[in-house]
């Protein structure tokens, strides 16, 4: 049977469609179910993956390849496997990267907390240059917005595309604008679109001419390793690309292993020129007495090296990329072809990024909701919480067992559809 356009269709049609669903969706209600997916959590399965790191050190294991003891103070860079392991992630050298604690969103605060007061190497403070701006593209990570809004910076929502933000309106904004002094960027899998960055758009992003001395880019890498089909996709080295326009201390990288081995207690990192992290250890330095060594360590053995992360990762997409598939296959069967619906296909990541009909997306939360689906906030991917349009919502599909998943999915569709039929009887 071939699927109409709602938007094609009578009245009529369209009233009987809806009692039809809504008939759907009280039984669903009466399942009386408690489904959360509101955040992007491994699975357990996934956890237990990396079961090994809770005992693959011993009694006298505890030095590292350079003879540091990892249970006694210092390291403040980290110890240098495990920076070796970051290194050859990120394709840098290993006196461009600091190995921190257990997040890199704590990394990322640091540093725009530290430009704020102190100003980017030792220049005047951001928050002494008047009400200072990022470039924030849209949809985008929630608490990279949460941050900013924190430390009132305003935010400045810049579209998504299929290649990367529309770089056309950030080389004018950056150029112009000596108060914009940041952007966030998640170059690879983006959360929550599941883009990867274009070279074109990477070499753009390098060789912006913004109009403050003291813009910094925040390249959030934090999916830098999660490709469902084992081939990372493979971008300009955005180190290399600003050092070749002169602007070498632009860019701030930040990646982690939350996503790799446990989300509370894994290994985070940032990478920048080898002398802003001389910048960034004296801050450090008065800060703390020093990471979490015997942890990294415990990644270390664990791992081996990056052909052990990216091994460890194809196993990682095997439990992951099922579930993402499920999530393409029910809302094609039931979405596709009613102009309705569109839904990003990531090959990584944590996320798809779905689109509803303008208008509709808080009344499909709403009715998830109330069916015991928690969703991620409508707008929760745009500054303020505010989507102009109020139709992306984040699909969060790792969490749920594979059944949970397809259950969820199937009530989010039938919310779908009551929400769009609503807004068409308008
Ligand atoms: C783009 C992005 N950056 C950072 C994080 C969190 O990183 P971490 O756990 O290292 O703080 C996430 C988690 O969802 C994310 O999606």
């Amino acid at each position: 049977m071939s699927v109409v356009a709602y938007n094609k269709l009578s009245v009529a049609k369209i009233t009987e469609l809806y009692h039809d669903l809504h008939k759907k969706y009280d039984a669903f209600q009466k399942m009386g179910l408690r489904l959360d997916m509101s955040r992007g959590k491994p699975s357990k399965q996934q956890l237990d993956l990396s079961s090994g790191l809770l005992d693959c050190l011993s009694h006298d294991d505890y030095t590292s390849c350079t003879g540091v003891d990892c249970r006694n103070y210092g390291g403040l860079d980290g110890i240098m496997e495990m920076k070796r392991i970051f290194a050859d992630i990120l394709d840098i050298d290993v006196t461009e990267v600091l190995v921190g604690g257990n997040s890199s969103l704590s990394m990322m605060f640091d540093n725009i907390a530290s430009n704020m007061t102190h100003g980017v190497r030792d220049g005047i403070p951001w928050q002494r240059q008047g009400s200072i701006r990022f470039i924030c593209p849209v949809p985008g990570y929630d608490r990279h917005f949460a941050m900013c809004d924190y430390f009132h910076i305003e935010m400045i929502p810049i579209p998504m595309k299929a290649d990367g933000p529309d770089m056309d309106m950030v080389e004018t904004l950056v150029s112009g604008d000596p108060l914009i002094k940041g952007m966030f960027c998640v170059p690879i899998f983006s959360n929550p679109d599941g883009c990867v960055y274009s070279d074109a758009t990477v070499m753009r992003i390098a060789g912006l001419q913004p109009k403050a001395f003291d813009f910094r880019l925040y390249w959030d890498n934090a999916y830098c390793v999660h490709a469902f089909n084992g081939e990372v996709p493979k971008i300009p080295n955005i180190l290399r690309e600003c050092e070749k326009v002169n602007n070498p201390h632009m860019p701030l990288i930040f990646t982690s292993f939350s996503k790799v081995s446990f989300s509370g207690a894994a290994v985070s990192a940032i990478a920048s020129s080898a002398s802003n992290c001389q910048y960034i250890l004296k801050r450090m330095n008065i800060q703390t007495v020093g990471p979490d060594k015997l942890n990294q360590l415990r990644h270390v053995r664990f791992f081996g090296d990056v052909q052990g992360v990216r091994g460890h990762m194809r196993k990682m997409a095997e439990n992951i990329k099922p579930k993402f598939d499920a999530v393409d296959e029910i809302l094609t069967r039931y979405l596709q072809g009613k102009e309705i619906a569109w839904w990003s296909k990531p090959n990584g990541g944590y996320f798809i990024s779905f689109n509803s009909l303008n208008g509709c997306a808080k009344r499909i939360v709403q009715l998830c909701k109330e069916a015991g689906v928690t969703m991620t906030p409508a707008g929760a991917t745009f500054p303020y919480g505010r989507d102009p349009f109020d139709s992306n919502i984040r699909i969060a599909p790792t969490y749920p067992t594979l059944d949970e998943l397809k259950l969820a999915m199937e009530i989010f569709c039938a919310a779908v559809e009551i929400a769009s039929l609503e807004k068409l009887m308008e």
